[in-house]
């Protein structure tokens, strides 16, 4: 079955003109004006892009699907996680798979693999967790990054007890990482500081979800940024800070990468846009917005926007962490530490970015581009073929709509999640047409795919 997208403007990274695509055998085979239909096969699907943007389907570098987790189970499968990121207009995803201390990495791997592999619709990839570093927990990622094809880790310094590194591990994790090209993705906070505040905290009766913020301050995050690149300065090891959220962080980086250090920076759709009166809200709602690094004060998005904007910060994923309000959040209803951390927005990102920053003005199209699609293939080892509209990339493709006005609502989003975070939020554009290697598994805010046909992407270690 071949493809034809037909009088859209082609926006990606650098580039806006107006061209038709033309795919066959899950690949862009041909990008020219004005392609006669007459001249492909008769069978061809012809997609009306006329007055439509036409980007490379969106990647979000950052998600939790299965995800054990603060004594429960985020709500999503790879069914609903994939409907909600397709009709949004995302094709690609990252998942984070985050084994337990005692786990083994490689049964950890196939777990996770499994899931996707029997329900994906979009093509995904993983990062994988290193939570402890023995030496046979060492083989073992070594297979995962050479054999199974991941080239990229994720550390966290956060959670103590359940998924933080000793400072040894972390070393010698990051001497592995440097050797096997592997870039390391890490939560950056200092699991120390933030258990001892969270004790003092409910000492003195400070149980509600307000009190999360000040458990973890920004403070904390920098610290994590800065001891990160530490030992990345040390051991040469690349390193990518995940959900970056004020401005302390984004400078630690910064001055980090000015000392010679390999670091790039993730922003995640919550902190761009979400501030910590979110988690003041009364009777217990504030829960829906609990998550690590806690949701800021609003000065903050303002450095993170314009982080974007100089392209200082390479990537907005979402850190899509589903829990239920009811049955799930409420677990944290004496003791905010108890609330499962996560804010969910696989199916939003793209619209809004879109939104607040392109219509608002704060990033141009083509940044908008590069931070929701092209960094997150070229950093992850997935670039050219995906993350950019060129021949022989995978054909997924996005036809924009930017005629289309909406709102937010728990109503039209397809995650499983029985809350929206930007319930009500107006907003300007769609993802009209979504197509994943070539077929159209999305139109108009509906999934019209095919549970199970998402792929695991062949990745590249490229971080040596
Ligand atoms: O609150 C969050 N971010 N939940 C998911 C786990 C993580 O730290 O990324
Ligand atoms: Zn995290
Ligand atoms: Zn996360």
């Amino acid at each position: 079955m071949s493809l034809l997208i037909k009088g859209g403007k082609i926006v990606t990274a650098t580039d806006a003109y107006d061209a038709d695509i033309y795919c066959e055998n899950e690949t862009i085979t041909r990008i020219a004006p004005a392609l006669d239909a007459k001249d492909l096969p008769p069978d061809t699907e012809i997609i009306d892009a006329a007055g439509k943007y036409v980007f490379p389907g969106f990647i979000d570098p950052h998600v939790h699907i299965h995800l054990p987790f603060m004594g429960t189970n985020a709500i999503d499968d790879h069914a609903s996680a994939s409907r909600a990121a397709l009709a949004g207009g995302t094709t690609s995803i990252i998942e984070m798979i985050c084994p337990g201390p005692t786990d083994e990495p490689m049964d950890a791997f196939n777990e996770w693999k499994s899931k996707a592999d029997e329900l994906a619709a979009v093509d995904y990839s993983f990062h994988m967790s290193v939570v402890r570093f023995d030496e046979s927990a060492r083989q073992q990622f070594r297979r995962i990054v050479e054999d199974e094809g991941i080239p990229s880790f994720k550390v966290f310094l956060a959670y103590k007890g359940a998924l933080d590194l000793s400072d040894e591990d972390l070393f010698a994790m990051l001497t592995m990482a440097k050797e096997l090209g592997v870039i390391v993705t890490a939560h950056c906070e200092n699991a120390e500081a933030i258990d001892s505040m969270q004790k003092r905290l409910l000492a003195e009766g400070k149980t509600g979800p307000e009190w999360h913020e000040p458990s973890r301050p920004i403070s904390v995050e920098a610290d994590g940024v800065h001891h990160l690149a530490t030992m990345a300065g040390l051991t040469g090891a690349h390193i990518y800070t995940v959900h970056t959220s004020c401005e302390p962080a984004v400078r630690a980086a910064v001055d980090a990468r000015l000392r010679g250090v390999n670091v790039w920076i993730e922003a995640v759709l919550p902190h761009l846009l979400l501030d910590k009166t979110a988690a003041e809200k009364p009777d217990f709602e504030g829960a829906k917005y609990v998550m690590s690094p806690p949701l800021r004060e609003r000065q903050h998005q303002d450095v993170l926007w314009a982080g974007l904007a100089g392209r200082a910060i390479s990537t907005i994923g979402t850190d899509h962490a589903p829990f239920n309000f009811n049955g799930q959040k409420d677990m944290g209803k004496d003791a905010f530490t108890k609330i499962p951390n996560g804010i969910p927005s696989i199916q939003e990102r793209p619209v809004m970015v879109y939104t607040h920053g392109v219509c608002a003005g704060r990033i141009d199209l083509h940044t908008f581009v590069d931070a929701c699609s092209t960094q997150a293939a070229r950093l992850f080892g997935m670039y050219p073929r995906k993350g950019d509209i060129r021949v022989g990339s995978d054909a997924d493709l996005v036809v924009w709509d930017p005629d289309y006005a909406g709102t937010i609502s728990k109503e039209t989003s397809l995650s499983a999640v029985d809350y929206n975070a930007f319930e009500g939020w107006k907003v300007w554009g769609r993802a009209s047409v979504v197509t994943v290697r070539g077929e159209v598994q999305a139109r108009d805010g509906a999934f019209v795919g095919t549970i199970g046909r998402g792929r695991l992407i062949p990745r590249e270690a490229t971080h040596f």
